[in-house]
């Protein structure tokens, strides 16, 4: 089963988003798989950041995702890092559609709310940094009415 790496930045967890973006996560049947709430160093949001590391916006970007605690996870289902983007929506909230993360609860790309791996690559990646040791080991009961 594909897994994804979300992570909700430090503006989302001041406005107290974390419940609402969790439970769009839970209802459309994903597993949960991985959280913690935690701050993180420069040094680690560099790392996370590497391959933006030449863009303009990097030092604004790593100051922004150090300048409060994020709630990281790790999502499971099928097909979850493009349905998960998908539920993220597009990453320039003027260009989110209503009924997305981004979309409902954004204005400004440098305060988007919430990260998703971009490719199962990725987030194979990420959840290694993240949580090196790996998804917690669990089956939701719930399984058998949302996979045929
Ligand atoms: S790029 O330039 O196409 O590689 O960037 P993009 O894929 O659109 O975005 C990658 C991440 O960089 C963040 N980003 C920004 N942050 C702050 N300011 C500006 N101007 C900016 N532009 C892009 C964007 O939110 C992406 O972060 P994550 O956490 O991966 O969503």
């Amino acid at each position: 089963m594909e897994h994804t790496f979300i992570m909700i930045k430090p503006d989302g967890v001041q406005r107290g988003l974390v419940g609402e973006i969790i439970s769009r996560f839970e209802k459309k049947g994903f597993s949960l798989k991985g959280l913690k709430l935690i701050s993180v160093e420069r040094s680690f949001a560099e790392k996370h950041y590497e391959d933006l590391s030449a863009k303009p916006f990097f030092h604004g970007l790593v100051e922004y995702i150090i300048s409060g605690p994020v709630v990281a996870m790790i999502w499971e289902g099928k097909n979850v890092v493009v349905t998960g983007r998908k539920i993220i929506g597009a990453t320039n909230p003027s260009d989110s559609a209503p009924g997305t993360i981004r979309g409902d609860y954004a204005v400004e790309i440098g305060r988007n709310v919430i990260h998703g791996s971009d490719s199962v690559e990725s987030a194979r990646k990420e959840i290694a940094l993240w949580f090196p040791d790996g998804p917690v080991n669990w089956q939701s009961s719930l399984h058998p009415w949302i996979y045929e």
